[in-house]
């Protein structure tokens, strides 16, 4: 049994993933960091974001994996924990050129096929692209003011220049972002963390 979460840029998709799965008692994977790590290596090797091929033979050289917990995932690159240094404010402006690169999106989608059921999948595209055939699949939006303001209670930047971050983000990920058919799309503006997650239990149950 595999349930999806996906959503825009700061919508509360790992929270709410990993709230939903400690309550069903399964870990949650988050596609996201697959991308950040990539970012990370790019970034950290002084390569151009915009090669694949470059980034591809640095992924074959020297492999990550992600570890899906469900009180929060944790990606590795040999014994090195890369999981602190991804979400920095430099990675979050590389990651969507690093994501629009469709080797790239191959290389996280098939480690995110390899692993074990069940889990809750979240990030952009797992209802949509990489696992259309779960049979739960939810998709969180909020105005990017209130993203802002909840990311900027992570990050060192002020809310204004966040809420630009986002929206530049939300436009480079369109592609990738829309929601499944079949998903139900949660506005999570009027609602605080366990108010989304107690929507999705309950249509689960
Ligand atoms: O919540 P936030 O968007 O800040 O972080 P994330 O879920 O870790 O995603 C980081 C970036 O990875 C997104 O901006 C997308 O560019 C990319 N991504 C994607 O393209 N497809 C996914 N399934 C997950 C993330």
């Amino acid at each position: 049994m595999i349930v999806t979460i996906d959503g825009v840029a700061a919508s509360g998709k790992s929270s709410v993933s990993s709230g939903v799965a400690q309550a069903l008692g399964v870990p949650y994977v988050s596609s996201g960091l697959l991308y950040r790590a990539a970012t990370l290596l790019g970034l950290e090797a002084d390569l151009d974001l915009r090669g694949a091929p470059g980034l591809l033979k640095l992924l074959g050289t020297h492999p990550v994996r992600l570890e899906p917990l469900a009180g929060g995932n944790r990606v590795w690159q040999g014994e090195r924990d890369l999981t602190d240094d991804l979400h920095s404010t430099r990675v979050d402006r590389g990651v969507s050129v690093v994501a629009a690169l469709p080797e790239v999106r191959e290389w996280v989608d098939a480690q995110l096929r390899a692993l074990p059921e069940p889990f809750v999948a979240e990030g952009r595209d797992m209802g949509t692209n990489v696992f259309p055939h779960a049979p739960h699949k939810f998709y969180l939006t909020a105005s990017a003011r209130i993203r802002a303001e909840r990311r900027a209670r992570e990050r060192p930047e002020d809310v204004p220049a966040i809420e630009a971050d986002l929206q530049r983000r939300d436009e480079l990920d369109t592609v990738q972002s829309a929601p499944a058919p079949d998903a139900l799309v949660i506005d999570t503006g009027p609602l605080d963390l366990q108010g989304v997650i107690d929507t999705i239990l309950t249509r689960l149950r």
